[in-house]
């Protein structure tokens, strides 16, 4: 693949539409848009022509069984895209989106197979990013959009880290500055007999639980041995190429010390991601701060780029400080320990 990426840069608090119109011309001629939204960016393609949604699974490498998220930008879209609207939905629809949750509905007739992997369920989005939804007005079609990195490598949070992965892959790039969360939407299947969280996101299970009590989690994020449900959750996943081990409680920073300095008496490259209150330890390594320990908001913001920064800088052993496995916490680990295969230690 070596097509021409197009550029359009577009200011969220200035919108040019002639762009946005522009970048529609190319979802409607079955080709890929790479566009901001509040939690990643997006590769979109037409989520009603299965030929342009196959263009996704070969741009980033995508498992053809991985379905994909339909994005919307008003609610009336939604009704012919699903066979049912469960009472649930209404109730979320109404509170939180436009917003960072993706919810699985039963499919309509209407959505080509390959969005769905041939299964008869769609997850269906509507972002709350400005840019988002005016680029999905004027396409005037469900976008269907995975996050827009090469499949296993940390989701792209700004235009650049896009243009690494998606460079001569992509018609073109929206450039929307960076993502505002940073982390993806939160999963959530309500096909079965109880809501159910496949994937953790901004919204945690505890603030959803506030509006549909009987919410449950994916046993797979309770316990790390089982097979998660949802099929991107089961891959090798926004990982570095170095290899990644995570530390978490009160002396995290001291066992990364002397870790770090062992690894590099031996030779290795080690980067370091570590939070702003220790990060002055580690000015002898390659190092990413994540910010404030208490601050999860902002490490959510900054974790996907800080990898991506560590990659770039060539090292060979990421040694990283980990959160408690609750709230935003949750989410925050669910990403760190996919791109460490798992490799958390409790102290
Ligand atoms: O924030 C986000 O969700 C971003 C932005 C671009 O909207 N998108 C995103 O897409 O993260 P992706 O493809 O990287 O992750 C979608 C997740 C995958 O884990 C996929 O398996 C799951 O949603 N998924 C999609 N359709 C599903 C379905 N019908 N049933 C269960 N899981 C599904
Ligand atoms: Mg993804």
């Amino acid at each position: 693949m070596n097509m021409d990426t197009k550029i359009l840069t577009v200011n969220t608090d200035n919108i040019d539409e002639e762009k946005l119109k522009e970048a529609s011309s190319y979802i409607k001629n079955g080709d890929l848009v790479v566009f901001p939204t509040e939690t990643v960016y997006g590769l979109g393609a037409d989520g009603l022509n299965g030929k342009a949604c196959e263009k996704i699974f070969k741009a980033k490498n995508r498992p053809i069984d991985n379905p994909l998220i339909l994005h919307i930008s008003q609610i009336n879209q939604l009704d012919r895209l699903v066979s049912e609207i469960p009472e649930e939905a209404k109730l979320l629809a109404k509170n939180l989106w436009p917003g960072p949750l993706t919810m699985i509905f039963k499919k309509s007739k209407l959505i080509p197979d390959v969005v769905t992997a041939t299964g008869d369920t769609v997850a269906i989005r509507m972002p709350k990013d400005p840019i988002a939804r005016r680029f999905i007005d004027f396409c005037d079609t469900p976008i269907a959009a995975p996050s827009a990195n090469i499949s296993g490598r940390p989701s792209p949070t700004n235009a650049s880290d896009v243009y690494f992965d998606m460079k001569g892959r992509v018609s073109v790039i929206i450039d929307g500055g960076n993502s505002q969360i940073g982390i993806e939407s939160t999963v959530l299947d309500l096909t079965e007999d109880k809501p159910m969280i496949l994937r953790p996101g901004f919204y945690t299970y505890e603030y959803i639980k506030g509006f549909l009590p009987n919410l449950v989690l994916d046993d797979s994020l309770v316990d790390d041995k089982v097979i998660p449900k949802s099929p991107g959750q089961k891959y090798k996943h926004y990982a570095p190429k170095a290899a990644m081990k995570i530390y978490v409680g009160e002396e995290s920073a001291i066992r990364i010390y002397d870790e770090a300095r062992e690894a590099k008496k031996s030779g290795k490259k080690v980067g370091i991601l570590a939070f702003e209150q220790d990060i002055s330890k580690f000015y002898d390594f390659d190092f990413v701060s994540l910010g404030d320990k208490n601050n999860l908001l902002e490490m959510s913001h900054v974790l996907f780029s800080a990898l991506r920064i560590l990659d770039k800088k060539g090292v060979d052993l990421i040694l990283a400080q980990g959160v408690e496995d609750k709230d935003l916490g949750k989410s925050i680990m669910n990403r760190m320990k996919k791109s460490a295969a798992g490799n958390v230690i409790y102290l």
